[in-house]
């Protein structure tokens, strides 16, 4: 039996995607820095110990995370045959005042670490010729956003990189997709120190943005966006100026973000 690793397991859209798998008593490696968080959850959503769930808690700021996360697994011999990388942050606010290290954390956890933990576990999985990456982006990923420009950027990164090993790793048996939301409610915001009440676009739950992972997994759908508005923003990029649609992307973000940033 295989088991799906998790990054970003402790909350939000990470939580909810551990929950249905738990649902679906999949074995799983739950990946974020909240071991106590991860506990929590194993314990409470797998309360008969029928899934095999392991704790592994990182800081995926830390470059050397991935491979520590890669030991972790082959010293348990835990084969790994579905990856969802759902760890990520971002911050709004004027881009010359972001602090430096804030600006290279963003990079590391949010493009670096899962680029590096999918190279990690690929072998395994070309070997057994089955296996499946998730990877969460957004649909702020499809063009810059004015104050949130390194975030959309790191999205921007996931969504090549999952285009090309779709691309590369479809004749191998390995399924890759790219799930592009809009605003969820999760703990982001908070963290992102942006207001999505100011946004006039409507704020979904985590649960909408697993079922179309998963539907579109079983697919090998390449991108996948949980509503109809978040595909029909990325498709009606097609007809317009790219500068209408760099300044819808600004209108449409929260742009009131907290002073002192
Ligand atoms: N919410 C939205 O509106 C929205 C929209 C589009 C895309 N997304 C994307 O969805 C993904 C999940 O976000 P969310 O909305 O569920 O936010 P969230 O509730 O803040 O969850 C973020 C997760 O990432 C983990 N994480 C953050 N920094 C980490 C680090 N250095 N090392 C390890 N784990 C780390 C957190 O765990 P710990 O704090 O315990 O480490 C947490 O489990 C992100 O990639 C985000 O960019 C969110």
């Amino acid at each position: 039996m295989s088991y799906t690793l998790i990054t970003g397991a402790s909350t939000g859209i990470g939580r909810e995607f551990a929950r249905e798998f738990a649902r679906r008593k999949s074995d799983m490696v739950l990946v974020a820095r909240s071991e106590s968080r991860l506990r929590e959850l194993a314990a409470e959503m797998n309360p008969s110990g029928i899934a095999d769930i392991h704790i592994c808690a990182e800081d995926l700021g830390d470059p050397d995370s991935p491979r520590r996360i890669y030991d972790y697994c082959r010293e348990r011999e835990l084969k790994i045959g579905l990856i969802i990388n759902c760890a990520g942050f971002g911050f709004a606010g004027a881009y010359d005042s972001m602090p430096l290290e804030d600006l290279q954390e963003m990079i590391q956890v949010n493009t670096a670490a899962m680029a590096v933990l999918i190279r990690h576990f690929l072998p395994g999985m070309i070997a057994e010729k089955n296996g499946g990456i998730i990877n969460i982006s957004s649909v702020g990923g499809f063009q810059g956003v004015a104050r949130l420009g390194l975030y959309a950027a790191t999205k921007s990164f996931i969504i090549t990189l999952s285009e090309a090993l779709h691309e590369e790793l479809k004749d191998k048996g390995i399924k890759v997709v790219v799930v592009c939301p809009g605003y969820i409610d999760t703990g982001f915001h908070t963290r992102a120190r942006q207001y999505p009440e100011h946004s006039i676009l409507p704020v979904s739950n985590p649960a909408v943005v697993v079922k179309a992972a998963i539907k579109g997994l079983l697919k090998n759908k390449l991108h996948v966006f949980p509503t109809f508005l978040d595909f029909t923003l990325v498709f009606l990029q097609r007809f317009v100026p790219r500068m209408s649609v760099l300044k819808t992307a600004a209108f449409l973000a929260p742009l009131k973000y907290k002073r002192g940033f």
